[in-house]
């Protein structure tokens, strides 16, 4: 009995530093480039570790916001603003960040984001990853309704209209050539005149 278990944990560390050593290998022949994607395994180890990580109270929890549509814009608002360089307005991860960050953003539309639970992607939201570019958002705590919020806009992801992403595009944060460039565009449909108001939704935070 005693013997089946030395050999099953000696089997075990033999695996895993086959595993390691083969991922040190790759990592040795590609570099530290963020280009290439990452490995399958290396998907599978990560995603797997991470299930494992998130305190188990949270995999069963529920947006306790209702998924109004106000309550989809506010969290379409704040996605705009934080989210969007990375993850694209409508979730791809299709950005100039993205389309080079490794890991990727994942295309958060798709079922391997849809299927995690609301807690899980609220937790996700408050304590970033680890080793990865996703931050961690919000003051710590479980009653931040912002984050709930945008857990409510992720679910409603796939079903983003073209009207909400043109509506996004006004809402996502812009450097100082864009907002010249948006302000002549503006004065030149003006015949001339200077714009009436400044646009407020672009220094909203
Ligand atoms: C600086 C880039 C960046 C920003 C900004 C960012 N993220 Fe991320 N996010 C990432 C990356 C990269 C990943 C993938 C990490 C991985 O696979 O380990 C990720 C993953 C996630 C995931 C997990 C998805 C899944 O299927 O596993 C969620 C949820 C998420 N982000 C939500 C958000 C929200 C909400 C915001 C805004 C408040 C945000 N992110 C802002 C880079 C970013």
């Amino acid at each position: 009995m005693k013997t089946r278990i030395v050999i099953s944990l000696l089997l075990l560390v033999v695996v895993a530093l086959g595993v390691g050593a083969y991922m040190m290998h790759n990592m040795m022949q590609r570099g530290f480039s963020t280009r290439t994607e990452p490995m399958q395994m290396e998907k599978v180890l990560a995603t797997t570790i991470r299930a494992r990580a998130t305190p188990s109270r949270y995999k069963t929890m529920k947006n306790p916001v209702a998924a109004t549509p106000e309550v989809i814009h506010e969290g379409m608002e704040h996605w705009a603003d934080h989210c969007a360089s990375c993850h694209a307005n409508d979730g791809s991860g299709d950005t100039m960040y993205g389309k080079t960050m490794y890991p990727r953003p994942p295309n958060m539309r798709q079922k391997e984001t849809q299927e995690l639970s609301d807690g899980e992607l609220y937790y996700t939201i408050k304590n970033g990853i680890r080793l990865s570019g996703m931050p961690a958002f919000g003051d710590p705590g479980d009653d931040d309704l912002d984050s709930w919020k945008l857990v409510a806009f992720i679910r409603h992801l796939p079903q983003l209209s073209d009207q909400e992403q043109m509506e996004m595009e006004h809402l996502n944060p812009k450097g100082p050539d864009e907002m010249q460039e948006e302000m002549e565009e503006e004065q030149f449909l003006n015949g001339g005149k200077a714009p009436t108001a400044p646009k407020m939704s672009n220094m909203h935070h």
